[in-house]
């Protein structure tokens, strides 16, 4: 009897062993999953845009799982303070991340947070708020690993299609017809490459275009909605019929000015123009029924897209270029209407 279960042991064992031996270290014949860790880290979820951003990764990651590769993918939420966003990064690398993805708080935290995931050998894709170099594509954290990259999209081709949209119109932006464009600026952050590019190629574009500007107010909104009302309200108080266009360097903010625009009795396209970027379908809406000039399609679904391609592609320890752009696309009544 002994002997009976020993040999039935060994067979069992012996199988086992075979077929050990046929998985032989090759995970695309064998029955093993593979499963990476992804670490994203967002700026702040209370944000309009980057909460479309933000449930694109994660709605796309589950897309291009398979049966035998899935990414358990872990978000935190920076809440605009990099002392936590440090945190975070901190805790991705103990827990061992197989790749992370970085939506700075702040740009110039960029070289610390680089450095500390390329000394814990892990790739790294940032996403949204690009760490400027001395040139074009030159960011020296960037430009000196290969494992490290950016995903955006430039912000200028951003701010030049809002000036853009205002210089096609007849009266080219002026209202009120004082042969001056009056406009008010709702800044989003003025630590953020995006607004600080929207803020000044805007206005580019219309000087560009030969039409005279003069700036009447320009405010920090933080990208927030009821910042954009509040910093537009105080402006029409304080400018009235003087102001032309409100620019907002986003459409969150731009909601806000639509609302403080009605409240001042003004009217969108008869004797004021509103300019907002990032195409939410709120704005959209509204450039289609005429409540907004127009605003400037950031492409979340094509940056969400491409980060997390690249970031398999980096699990998958491919080559990857250092930086990937993503084009904007002007939305005003003709876009709309087509
Ligand atoms: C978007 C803003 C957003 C910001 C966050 C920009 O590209 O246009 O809506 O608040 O990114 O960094």
């Amino acid at each position: 009897m002994k002997k009976r279960i020993l040999a039935l042991l060994m067979a069992g064992a012996m199988a086992l062993g075979l077929a050990a031996c046929s998985n032989g270290g090759d995970d695309k014949t064998g029955d093993d999953v593979t499963t990476y860790k992804v670490g994203v880290a967002i700026y702040e979820y209370n944000d309009n845009f980057m909460t479309l951003y933000r449930n694109e990764i994660d709605r796309y990651f589950k897309e291009k799982e398979t049966d035998k590769v899935k990414y358990e993918v872990t978000f935190q939420d920076g809440k605009s303070d990099p002392a936590t966003q440090t945190n975070q990064i901190d805790t991705f690398i103990t827990q061992q991340m197989d790749v992370i993805i970085c939506n700075l708080v702040q740009t110039s935290t960029a070289e610390a947070v680089i450095d500390k995931i390329v000394a814990a050998n892990i790739p790294l894709v940032l996403i949204n708020r690009e760490p400027l170099g001395e040139t074009d594509e030159s960011y020296p954290g960037i430009v000196d690993n290969p494992k490290v990259c950016y995903v955006g999209a430039d912000a200028r081709q951003s701010g030049t299609y809002q000036g853009e949209i205002v210089a096609a119109l007849d009266n080219k932006g002026d209202m009120n017809g004082d042969g001056v464009v009056k406009y008010v600026m709702v800044v989003g952050d003025p630590e953020n490459p995006d607004a600080q590019y929207r803020t000044e190629y805007s206005i580019k574009a219309l000087t560009d275009a030969g039409i005279k500007t003069e700036c009447l107010v320009e405010n920090i909104g933080n990208w927030q909605t009821d910042k954009g009302q509040e910093i537009t309200n105080s402006a029409l108080t304080q400018h009235g019929s003087e102001i032309d266009v409100v620019f907002c360097n986003n459409d969150g903010m731009a909601l806000g000015a639509a609302a403080a625009i009605k409240a001042n009795n003004r009217t969108v396209g008869q004797d004021i123009l509103l300019l907002g970027v990032d195409a939410l379908d709120d704005c959209v809406e509204m450039v289609k029924n005429g409540e907004m000039t127009g605003t400037v399609l950031n492409d979340h679904i094509g940056q969400s897209h491409k980060a997390v391609d690249v970031a398999i592609e980096l699990l998958e320890g491919k080559d990857i270029q250092n930086y990937y752009w993503v084009d904007y696309v002007k939305v005003d009544a003709n876009y709309v209407n087509k």
